[in-house]
């Protein structure tokens, strides 16, 4: 089987290459414009895999991605490249309007035409598209984890336009019977994650001695999943999943983010307990809140469990844990970024 697989130079994409090429045979095409958040450093291990190829390609420019895909003949397409940070969603909508909405509109446009033309409308052809669990809103601290019937309430940029794409996706399935697949997954954590989002930037910045920004209160709650489960969902959902269906998944794991950053400095403390300034919890800082803050995501992931028998495997505090290690142990990698790309400044503050 060929798999091209979208956003592949991004923190999930480079997950789901790696986890392809080293538990399967399939051929994989990454398509990837190479954005702030790309990085081709993830890729160092299949890089040279004769199985691996890599297009820098842009999924919004139309030509491209047609030539691609009568040139590449994939029999799958997972569709992960998008801007995914909602602090930057924030600051710049536009980007997120043009990649997640009308990115994923072209992709499709394309992926229908090939199917219907070049493969003859073949059943076994698959379009995954990869969501998130922010498209269903915020939930209270009461409700019930959000399952495949909750309605879509999407609340800030970023969700608003990932919400605008499962829409689309799902009309290409009931208007031109295009076999898409949907999945909407909760936080991942991991390595090679982008130091943007909550976990790495408070691992890099404790490594530094530098304060570890909490929003607001640090009450808000997500449902911490583990990028190499994440990805063996995925797999799941493309070969077993039902066409037309969409599946959530989640990790099990709500916690408040206060909480998270305290584990972080917990096993700090452990590992450089000679810090000048004692522990690291006296680096924590309550700053302004994210604008729009959603409260609580949380996933019911009883569906894929059920119907694929897939379930998480991670243990948060084990993958916490081995995320820090993987930092430490890996700083040329996260190095580049803070040298070129993003020095951990403050994101989505709404200053107009
Ligand atoms: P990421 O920001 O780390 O990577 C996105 C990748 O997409 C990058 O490699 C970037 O270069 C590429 N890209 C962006 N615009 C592009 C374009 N126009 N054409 C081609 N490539 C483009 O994102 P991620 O965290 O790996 O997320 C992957 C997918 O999973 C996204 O669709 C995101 O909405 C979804 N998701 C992520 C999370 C999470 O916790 N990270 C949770 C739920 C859903
Ligand atoms: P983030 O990693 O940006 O993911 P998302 O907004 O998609 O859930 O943020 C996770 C949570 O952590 C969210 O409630 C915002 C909060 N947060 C902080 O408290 N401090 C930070 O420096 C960042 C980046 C996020």
């Amino acid at each position: 089987m060929k798999i091209l697989v979208t956003g592949g130079a991004g923190f999930i994409g480079s997950a789901l290459v790696r986890y392809l090429i080293a538990n399967t045979e399939h051929e994989v095409i990454n398509v990837d414009k190479l954005t702030y958040a790309g990085n081709l450093a993830s890729l160092s291990a299949v890089a040279n895999n004769r199985r691996y190829t890599f297009s820098k390609t842009d999924i919004c420019d139309q030509t491209l991605i047609s030539d691609l895909l009568e040139k590449q003949r994939p029999n799958v397409i997972m569709h992960l490249a998008a801007e995914s940070h909602v602090d930057r969603s924030i600051d710049g909508p536009g980007q997120f309007i043009q990649t997640n909405i009308i990115g994923t509109y072209t992709l499709l446009t394309c992926a229908h035409k090939y199917w219907a033309e070049t493969l003859a409308k073949d059943p076994t052809f698959r379009f995954l598209h990869i969501s998130t669990d922010e498209v269903y809103g915020s939930l209270s601290e009461s409700d019930d984890p959000f399952s495949e019937s909750t309605p879509y309430d999407p609340r800030s940029p970023y969700s608003a336009s990932k919400a605008s794409s499962d829409h689309l996706v799902n009309a290409w399935h009931h208007t031109y019977g295009l076999p898409t697949l949907m999945t909407n997954c909760s936080n991942n954590y991991g390595p090679y994650h982008f130091p943007e989002k909550l976990i790495p930037l408070t691992i890099l910045n404790a490594l530094a001695g530098k304060k570890l920004p909490v929003y607001g209160k640090g009450e808000n709650i997500r449902d911490w999943l583990h990028v190499e489960d994440h990805v063996a969902a995925l797999y799941k959902v493309v070969c077993r999943g039902k066409v037309g269906e969409s599946y959530n998944i989640g990790g099990g794991n709500e916690i408040k983010n206060i909480d998270i950053v305290k584990l972080i400095c917990t096993y700090m403390d452990e590992l450089y307990p000679e810090k000048t300034f004692g522990s690291h919890l006296s680096l924590i800082e309550f700053v302004k809140d994210r604008p729009g803050h959603d409260f609580r995501y949380a996933i019911d992931h009883t569906k894929i469990t059920r119907e694929l028998g897939w379930s998480p495997s991670w243990r948060f505090e084990d993958g916490l844990r081995a995320t820090i290690d993987w930092y430490i142990e890996n700083q040329s990698w996260w190095q580049a970024i803070l040298d070129k790309t993003y020095q951990g400044q403050r994101l989505g503050l709404d200053r107009k």
